[in-house]
């Protein structure tokens, strides 16, 4: 027995050593923590449960049998994050690059399928060269288990990735199905195919910074929804991000109390729309007047600004925030905007989370470079998330609500619940002077003419009466009293119940 316990303690050891001092000390040097250094910032102290610290490769080729590490690269278990459960895997670099073999995946699909079994959050710390090279097409099959439960997992359980190092060739694709991307500057890239291979191929020559760095992929390509300046930054991020999320999609998402008041009136955003209506105005800070105690996570904050998302709590409940933001292409909606607010209206929708949706919007964005880049699908993607969304909506407009626009930004039609306006509202196929232009075509000569016919178009449609009068607007509301009433709203919206009709799926224009 004590021999057994002896060599417990020594194989405990070695594992904890991962890949040995050397390589810890050359991970510390670029600025990452370990694997197991990761996971104490994570979790909650003494909470990490770890499994299979002894397994160990079955690759015999190409001299492996020598380099065997208890753990084969990836520390997995679970624990908790301010007390709520959550299944871990952190990749470690300093045993072969954090590559992938078969046992590999077989650990991080363990932590899947229990996380499945139990409803509880994945989160995957990457850091890994790769598919292990030396297994060749286990390694790949262990890669497509993990994608396999990826998908599975899909609107049951949050699943969150945060890139720490390498991730590349088809590794990228687990991140990319999991609900939200994390990644840290200068340390962690994504990227399908590497600067060697674009410089052969499309002879561009680019760094693995520039080609799939955590400012790339935030700004850019629009792949991760947030940047961090270090992993211990990030890490303690991610505790904060884990607090809007429900364990599963059963589950309720997590109340927290607060003492700011449902009825909190904000004498502030009776200005905030200026009387100019092409003068542009910043929706956050809306948002942080309306949020509990001002507090907004906001997601994707640097790509495709003329929309803002993120979690925010209204009487302790966590709603999600769509915007549309007027300093930005005047808040038009197009490619960019549309999908990163479809998929995070379809999040929300999947685990339970009501959405609140704030419209100042002029309409699509016109031009070839977003009708070759088929806005038509792309914007029906947003249409489509609305429509399908069954939590309680509320829907404040601000000012604008044109065209296509207004209908797809939750509207009533689309089964928003509560639909409110500004007085400032209005709300019309087209801004007036588009309107005029158009529709009296052979006035354009004399300017007092179309001035008038503006005006009296401005008088009929740029309010919210119209819309009001046919039951689309529920009520207009003084903007002081916005937070009161979006509360009141979701309290009465609680208990909300809506099923869409039975199907396999339905076939969202991708
Ligand atoms: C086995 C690997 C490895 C891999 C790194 N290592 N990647 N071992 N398989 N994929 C090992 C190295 O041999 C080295 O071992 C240690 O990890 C650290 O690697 P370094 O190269 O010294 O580190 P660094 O300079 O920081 O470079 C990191 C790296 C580079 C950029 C990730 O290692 C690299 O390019 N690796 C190969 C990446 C790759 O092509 N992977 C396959 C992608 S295709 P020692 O013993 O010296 O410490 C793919 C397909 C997935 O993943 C398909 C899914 C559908």
């Amino acid at each position: 027995m004590h021999d057994i316990i002896r060599q417990l303690d020594a194989e405990r050891a070695l594992a904890l050593l991962g890949g040995g001092e050397q390589r810890i000390a050359a991970q510390h040097k670029k600025g990452k923590l370990t694997a197991r250094e990761r996971l104490e910032i994570l979790l909650d102290e003494g909470s990490f449960e770890e499994w299979d610290m002894f397994v160990e490769h079955r690759c015999h080729d190409f001299g492996m049998a020598e380099e065997s590490v208890p753990g084969d690269g990836v520390v997995t278990g679970y624990g908790m994050i301010n007390g709520r459960l959550v299944f871990v895997f952190s990749q470690d670099f300093t045993v072969l690059g954090g590559s992938l073999s078969e046992t590999h995946a077989e650990k991080i699909c363990k932590v899947m399928d229990h996380a499945m079994k139990v409803g509880a959050p994945v989160i995957g710390l990457n850091d890994s060269g790769g598919a292990r090279i030396q297994e060749g097409v286990a390694s790949l099959g262990g890669y497509a288990e993990v994608f396999q439960r990826n998908v599975l997992a899909s609107g049951v359980i949050p699943q969150i990735s945060l890139i720490m190092g390498p991730c590349a060739g088809g590794a990228v694709y687990s991140p990319a199905m999991t609900d939200f991307i994390f990644m840290v500057k200068d340390s962690s890239y994504m990227f399908v195919t590497g600067p060697e291979v674009v410089k052969t191929v499309t002879h561009e020559a680019v760094t693995a910074e520039e080609l799939g760095g955590a400012v790339t992929h935030t700004t850019r390509s629009g792949v991760a929804d947030l940047a961090f300046e270090t992993d211990v930054e990030a890490l303690l991020m991610l505790r904060r991000f884990f607090n809007y999320l429900p364990l599963n999609n059963r589950d309720t998402p997590p109340f927290r109390r607060t003492n700011d008041p449902a009825d909190r009136a904000e004498a502030s955003l009776d200005t905030l729309v200026p009387d100019n209506p092409n003068k542009p105005y910043d929706i956050k800070e809306l948002i942080h007047k309306v949020a509990d105690d001002a507090e907004f996570f906001e997601l994707q904050p640097n790509s495709a600004k003329n929309i803002v998302i993120g979690f925010a709590r209204m009487e302790g409940w966590p709603v999600g925030i769509v915007a549309n933001q007027p300093l930005v292409l005047a808040g038009c909606l197009d490619i960019k905007s549309a999908i990163k607010a479809a998929r995070f209206v379809r999040f929300c929708d999947a685990f339970a989370i009501p959405i609140i949706t704030f419209v100042d919007v002029p309409g699509f964005m016109p031009g070839t470079a977003q009708e070759y880049g088929g806005i038509i699908k792309h914007g029906a993607k947003l249409l489509y998330a609305y429509a399908e969304c069954t939590v309680p909506k509320v829907t404040l407009i601000t000012r604008k609500a044109y065209g296509g626009a207004y209908d797809v930004m939750s509207s009533k039609h689309l089964r928003g619940d509560v639909n409110l306006a500004w007085p400032s509202a209005e709300i019309a196929v087209m801004g007036p002077k588009g309107a005029v232009e158009i529709i009296f075509r052979e006035e354009k000569g004399d300017s007092a003419k179309i001035a008038a016919r503006e005006a009296e178009y401005r008088e009929k449609f740029a309010n919210p009466f119209i819309a009001g009068r046919r039951g689309y607007i529920d009520d207009v509301i003084l903007p002081h009293d916005t937070r009161k009433r979006i509360c009141r709203s979701l309290a009465m919206l609680r208990a909300k119940k809506l099923e869409n009709p039975w199907r396999k799926h339905g076939n969202i224009p991708l």
